[in-house]
């Protein structure tokens, strides 16, 4: 049987080592698999006082639905600071609201990333663990993949050229795709 994974790069730079990254995975999954690329892009800063009077924003619930229909989630994490990129903690904030306690519950998930520094999002990665606790998200742990120096890695519009990190991310994918 055919799966679906939704994937997510937490970045909304044009040129995003993370968003070729997801691209990359999408070429590379295996036959049977079909990664979706889904965008935080439209996702409004997360408020309380919008989802009590409004509800969810359309792209968070559109969001959703890709999540509530797809076997697993692919995040593809840059690292900022030390941590999670704002804007995707936001997204994910927000999925988690109204009906997305229960879409996460049980989902596989994956984390993986890129950065221009030597660690390749390690602390990024590991940030994303309480989040995923706390959403009761089944965080898939047999592979790992940080992507460093991914500068020279990437071309100038952040596509994966380098063919050892793509054999890399092919045996993640594959791996993360036998699990569902
Ligand atoms: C960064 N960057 C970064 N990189 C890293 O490996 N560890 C870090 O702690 C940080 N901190 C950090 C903070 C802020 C505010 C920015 C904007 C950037 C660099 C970061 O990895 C780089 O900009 C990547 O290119 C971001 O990912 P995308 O946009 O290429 O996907």
């Amino acid at each position: 049987m055919s799966k679906t994974i939704l994937g997510l790069a937490g970045s909304l730079r044009q040129a995003s080592f993370n968003a070729g990254l997801l691209r990359a995975a999408a070429e590379l999954a295996p036959q049977g698999t079909r990664i979706q690329i889904g965008s935080i892009r439209e996702v409004p800063l997360y408020d309380g006082d919008v989802e009590a009077e409004s509800g969810l924003p359309q792209p968070v619930r559109a969001l959703q639905a890709q999540l509530a229909a797809a076997d697993g989630l692919l995040m593809v994490t840059p690292e900022y600071n030390n941590g999670v990129p704002g804007v995707f903690k936001n997204a994910i904030d927000w999925m988690s609201r109204g009906e997305g306690a229960a879409i996460f519950a049980g989902k596989p998930v994956a984390v993986i990333g890129a950065s221009p520094s030597g660690f390749g999002t390690t602390l990024a990665q590991t940030h994303w663990l309480p989040v995923l606790r706390t959403l009761k998200a089944a965080l898939w742990t047999d592979g790992r993949l940080m992507v460093s120096r991914a500068q020279s890695l990437c071309d100038d519009q952040g596509n994966l050229t380098d063919d050892k990190t793509r054999a890399l991310l092919r045996k993640f994918v594959e791996g993360f795709a036998a699990s569902l």
